[in-house]
């Protein structure tokens, strides 16, 4: 199979193999958290990719990082995102959108009444938050009581609904890099006692419970999900990381939503790679991200490993990725001073190739 040859991706049929994978770029209106049109712009100029995730997208209020990260739970923002989608669609292309909420990782400075982040458990994470007042550590979290969780899906149902409404193609649950589905998740940052902690089958219940709420919005062929089993970054962790995704993918099955997202690079030895297993559990599309080229991404689709590979950061500084790829054409370097500032800067000025 090549990665330019078009693909099925649940109820989607997809011009290419390639994946444009979620990258927040911080830079939305910081009042407001809604995309500014250099976001549309941005999108646009990457439209050739058979998919875009967006930038992880806030879906509470209560959730809120750096200055110029962006949300999907008013209605300002629902009006921002379509001109996003519109721009997306204009140049034919399809966009899923990754929602998301920090849990832990986000700081009092940032939030709503210098609250303290929610978690499951009290347990900080390892390293420090961007805030207002400089970088600063990450707090211990208050963890959250059981009654307030359905509260929790519901946020999650609301911004999908919000970006039905928006004209997002799906939606993608970013239930990886430590944010709060995978704090759930994993043993190392959920002690809960309740139905919510403990085994697997308790730690997956919060993702599959906002897997249900999403479905019964777009449609099991428009939700994918996305995980990180060997992300230990900021001290998150699982004592049995084969179990518990062997889990999540019989589980995501069960439901028949449209792809699983690994983040498992190729620099991960084979005996940990977890590819081979969930892909025999998970009948649905598998993208496979993580440092891949052109060459790796070749490979791992022609030996029937993935049926999608997302790339990153090759994304950001090459807005015609695909269109260089298929050229074999060099690669612009993407700058990482301006991955997260810079406005227009290193973010809708990276040269496309000379027209021929
Ligand atoms: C600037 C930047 C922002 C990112 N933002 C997100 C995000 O919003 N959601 C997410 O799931 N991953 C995010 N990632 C991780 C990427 O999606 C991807 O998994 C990672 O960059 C590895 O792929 P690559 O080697 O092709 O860049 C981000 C990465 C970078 C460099």
């Amino acid at each position: 199979m090549s990665i330019f040859q078009p693909g099925e991706l649940g109820s989607l049929a997809l011009a290419n193999r390639i994946v444009m994978a979620p990258l927040g770029r911080a830079r939305s209106d910081v009042r407001s958290r809604s995309p500014l049109p250099r976001v549309a712009t941005y999108y646009s100029q990457r439209a050739s990719a058979g998919l875009i995730v967006s930038e992880a997208t806030h879906v509470s209020p209560n959730s809120v990082s750096r200055p110029g990260g962006s949300a999907i739970h008013s209605a300002e923002q629902v009006e921002g995102w379509k001109a996003v989608t519109a721009a997306v669609h204009a140049a034919g292309g399809r966009i899923f959108q990754q929602l998301f909420h920090l849990g832990r990782k986000a700081h009092p400075a940032c939030l709503p009444g210098n609250a303290l982040p929610i978690a499951p458990s009290a347990i900080a994470a390892k390293g420090e938050a961007e805030t207002p007042e400089g970088v600063k550590p990450f707090p211990v979290p208050r963890a959250v009581e059981r009654a307030e969780i359905p509260a929790l899906v519901e946020e999650f149902r609301q911004a999908a609904r919000n970006a039905l409404l928006a004209g997002f193609d799906g939606v993608e649950i970013h239930a990886a890099n430590g944010y709060l589905v995978d704090q759930f998740l994993r043993d190392g940052s959920n002690r809960r006692r309740d139905d919510y902690g403990g085994s697997v089958p308790n730690r997956a219940r919060f993702l599959l419970e906002i897997v249900d709420a999403l479905i019964g919005v777009f449609g099991p062929g428009r939700i994918g999900v996305r995980i990180s089993p060997h992300f230990t970054l900021d001290g998150i962790g699982d004592s049995d990381p084969a179990a518990l995704y062997a889990h999540v993918a019989e589980q995501l099955q069960a439901r028949g939503i449209a792809y699983l997202h690994l983040i498992e690079p190729d620099s991960i030895e084979p005996a940990r790679r977890l590819a081979p297993r969930l892909r025999q559990l998970f009948r649905g599309a598998l993208i496979l991200a993580g440092e891949f080229d052109r060459a790796s991404a070749i490979r791992a689709l022609g030996q029937g490993r993935a049926d999608f590979v997302a790339f990153g950061r090759l994304f950001i500084a090459n807005p015609d990725l695909v269109e260089r790829l298929r050229r074999e054409a060099p690669l612009n370097t993407p700058g990482e001073a301006t991955f997260y500032s810079g406005g227009d800067h290193g973010y809708i000025n990276y040269p496309f190739l000379a027209a021929h």
